[in-house]
């Protein structure tokens, strides 16, 4: 048969924008994005984080504007991490009834009262080793008595407003002692995003130059082997058994295999954060005039939601929206 013959020809479906946009299987919503935030004790006004272009650490006056503005563009939710003044070896400030985080969540509850408000359930950002929990006396994280610091600030993030905490610590039992705490202070509403299966990855590096983190080493010991896929599953079974509402894949690009089999195995939501070194590729690149930003970005957020995230976690939220609102992608 001559090309001229031939009878199924798979290019009618592409021929035209109007064609393609009627049998587009993935489709990006406003909806569907998460706008992460950060907000900084020690900050009066708002600070470019130069490894995140785009991306600013916010006082505590200026983040609530941030959110509306997420809002106003139709994101999804919003997620906030806090940066403390001052760190310490058992993060106190993540546990103080007016530190950074919890006075942020409140801010934001009052701002965006309609919106979703994922707080981030972590130590990192407050421990002056920079470790997601406490140490134990030989230097290596004590699961159990970081079990008891998350419950404590579970509680807290409750009362003060989250909707849902992001459970990104890595510890074992993590998603049930956080339930436990909650319905134990009678929070049954509140709900948590597991962040199930989290790689030790080489590229949330800018993200720690957006929370000052203050890390020697690395968090091997707790998060995942990026050589691995089979422990995803187990990490996700076990936080749904221990009652995640839902389950997070992080990273996300370098992971989509991980992202489609989680969507396979959970009977939730399933989210995934593209991170702060992806993102940091995308700009670096387009700065340098060598791919063209709004393209690669909307390919790399299509190419998520394909994998099988619904959710998906990304600094380029508001944007992404605003372009979607104008109707022009
Ligand atoms: C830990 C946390 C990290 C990120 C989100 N939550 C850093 C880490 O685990 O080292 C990284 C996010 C990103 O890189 O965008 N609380």
């Amino acid at each position: 048969m001559t090309t001229s013959q031939q009878r199924i020809r798979p290019r009618r479906l592409r021929q035209s924008p109007g064609m393609r946009r009627l049998v587009a299987e993935t489709r990006l919503n406003a909806a569907d994005l998460v706008q992460p935030l950060f907000v900084s004790e020690s900050l009066s006004s708002p600070r470019a984080v130069p490894s995140m272009p785009g991306v600013l650490q916010h006082s505590l006056e200026s983040l609530p504007a941030a959110a509306r503005k997420a809002r106003d563009a139709g994101v999804g939710a919003v997620m906030l991490f806090g940066i403390p003044a001052v760190k310490d070896a058992a993060g106190a400030g993540a546990t103080d009834p007016d530190g950074i985080l919890t006075r942020g969540v409140r801010g934001l509850a009052a701002a965006v009262p309609d919106m979703p408000i994922i707080a981030d359930l972590c130590l990192d950002e407050f421990t002056d080793h920079g470790h997601c929990g406490v140490l134990a006396a030989d230097g290596t994280v004590d699961n159990e008595a970081t079990l008891q610091r998350y419950r404590q600030m579970a509680t807290l993030l409750g009362e003060a407003g989250a909707t849902l905490l992001g459970t990104s610590g890595m510890m074992d039992g993590q998603v049930g002692a956080v339930r436990d705490a909650l319905d134990g202070a009678g929070l049954h509403t509140t709900g948590i995003l597991a962040y199930a299966a989290k790689y030790a990855s080489a590229f949330y590096r800018p993200f720690r130059d957006a929370v000052e983190s203050s890390l020697v080493g690395d968090r091997r010991s707790y998060q995942q082997d990026p050589a691995n896929a089979i422990e995803a599953l187990r990490e996700v079974r076990l936080d749904l058994a221990e009652g995640a509402d839902i389950v997070m894949v992080k990273p996300a690009l370098g992971y989509l295999d991980i992202v489609a089999a989680a969507a396979a195995e959970a009977d939730v939501p399933v989210a995934a954060y593209v991170v702060s070194g992806e993102s940091a590729m995308v700009e670096a690149a387009a700065a340098a005039g060598w791919l063209d930003r709004r393209a690669a970005i909307m390919e790399a957020l299509t190419c998520v939601r394909r994998a099988g995230a619904g959710i998906v976690c990304t600094y380029w939220a508001t944007e992404v929206a605003q372009w979607l609102a104008r109707g022009d992608d």
